[in-house]
């Protein structure tokens, strides 16, 4: 427990969860919080972490980002998932072991693991790097079934401990806060990689909508990169904060006269809206050939699009995932070399419900982050 911090009450028996799909010979228990159904909210729970194979490491969580992905994926808001779920996928820890096989990281580095833990590692795709876009599909971190390791359904990092192939683990700089630089694991990815296939650079202008998790980072990121940035925001009390964040312009998306004054204005958005929205008002902000890129992913169908506002100017609007691997560790070193990570509240496991309520209204500058020394240590062991 951090000093200080109020002991969580005690638990009833915490289910565990078996990860590995077999009994953990070596493996270790990880205290979590998850979801048992859609309306459980978040509770208590145990993982059973298998032993580390040749090529896993195993992970101290330190610190874990709460994404909005999280939200919809723990109350089954796309698809019902395998219960019990134990969400997080923005990892921060230290090493703890190692497999006989790796080489590039040793107990005690400073490490984070994002929202992929695997993929088939021979498509095309994962070949080029992206192995976000397997396509026999990713896995990722929690609720994804792991075929190396007998189809087990993975669980992510709102618990204490997680073992990973060290192809999926990343290097955090040492510069970098380590609680600030766990959200860069998924939001900070999730913005920097189409803000780079985009190739902006110094003196572009960026768009982006919705000054959340996955927003405030893109407005860091776009700077850094030398770009000025609009942004659109449905609140008006995060007028003086985005400007503070570094935003060039602020518009509130409400405002029909605001958004025809940015008119033709911007090269490329970056819409990060966790809900469904008319883009059509933001594609007239769009210069010629501008693009949209379409991160949020809300649950219900969004109103259409209007081909004509694509065609008329040459628009693409287009989608983006994560990150790749190679990528993701360029983006933290990135954001070491120019001072970037997130803004972040702490929260203990027992805030944790609360912390989502409140994602979910927006009251939040910019990232939860849970402190896994606030979780409860397993009071016993798994049968090896
Ligand atoms: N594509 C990917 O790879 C990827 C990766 C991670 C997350 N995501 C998705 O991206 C979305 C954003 O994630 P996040 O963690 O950044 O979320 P977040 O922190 O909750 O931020 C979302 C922001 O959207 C804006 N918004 C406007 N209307 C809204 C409404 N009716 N309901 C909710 N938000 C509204 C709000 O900003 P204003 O107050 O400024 O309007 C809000 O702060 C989620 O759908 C998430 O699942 C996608
Ligand atoms: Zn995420
Ligand atoms: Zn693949």
């Amino acid at each position: 427990m951090t000093p200080g911090r109020p002991v969580p009450p005690p638990l009833a028996k915490p289910i565990t969860v078996e990860e590995s799909g077999a009994a953990p010979v070596g493996g270790a228990l990880a205290a979590a919080y998850g979801a048992t159904s859609p309306e459980s909210g978040l509770v208590p729970l145990t993982v059973a972490r298998r032993a580390p194979k040749d090529d896993d490491v195993e992970i101290a969580i330190e610190f874990c980002g709460l994404c909005h992905s999280d939200v919809h994926a723990t109350r089954a808001e796309w698809r019902v998932p395998h219960y019990p779920l134990v969400p997080g996928h923005e990892i921060v820890g230290r090493v703890t072991r190692v497999g006989s096989a790796v080489a590039d990281f040793a107990p005690g580095d400073r490490v984070g693991v994002g929202c992929l833990v695997d993929s088939c590692r021979e498509c095309e795709s994962c070949l080029e790097g992206l192995e976000q876009y397997c396509e026999r599909g990713n896995v990722g971190t929690y609720g994804a079934k792991d075929p190396r390791n007998g189809d087990a359904v993975t669980q992510g990092g709102y618990s204490t401990l997680v073992v990973v192939d060290r192809r999926f683990v990343l290097r955090i700089p040492e510069a970098l806060d380590p609680a600030a630089a766990a959200p860069l694991l998924c939001a900070g990815i999730t913005t920097y990689s189409p803000l780079r296939y985009f190739e902006v650079e110094e003196g572009d202008s960026v768009g982006v909508v919705g000054l959340g998790g996955l927003g405030h980072m893109a407005v860091k990121i776009a700077k850094a990169m030398g770009a000025e940035v609009t942004v659109f925001t449905t609140s008006e009390s995060k007028f003086e904060a985005a400007r503070e964040l570094g935003a060039d312009r602020v518009v509130l998306s409400k405002d029909p006269e605001a958004m025809e004054a940015a008119d033709r204005s911007i090269d490329v958005i970056i819409d990060t809206v966790a809900a469904p929205h008319d883009l059509n008002p933001y594609f007239r902000t769009l210069r010629l050939e501008g693009a949209l890129f379409q991160l949020g992913l809300p649950a219900e169908d969004m109103p259409p699009v209007s081909p004509g506002q694509l065609i008329r100017r040459r628009l693409a609007y287009a989608g983006s995932l994560i990150g790749g691997i190679a990528e993701t560790q360029e983006m933290l070193d990135f954001c070491a070399e120019h001072g970037v990570a997130s803004d972040i509240e702490i929260v203990e496991a027992t805030g944790l419900n609360q912390a989502y309520d409140r994602m979910v209204a927006g009251d939040v500058k910019y990232r939860f982050v849970l402190d896994t020394s606030t979780l409860q240590e397993p009071s016993e062991r798994a049968d090896a």
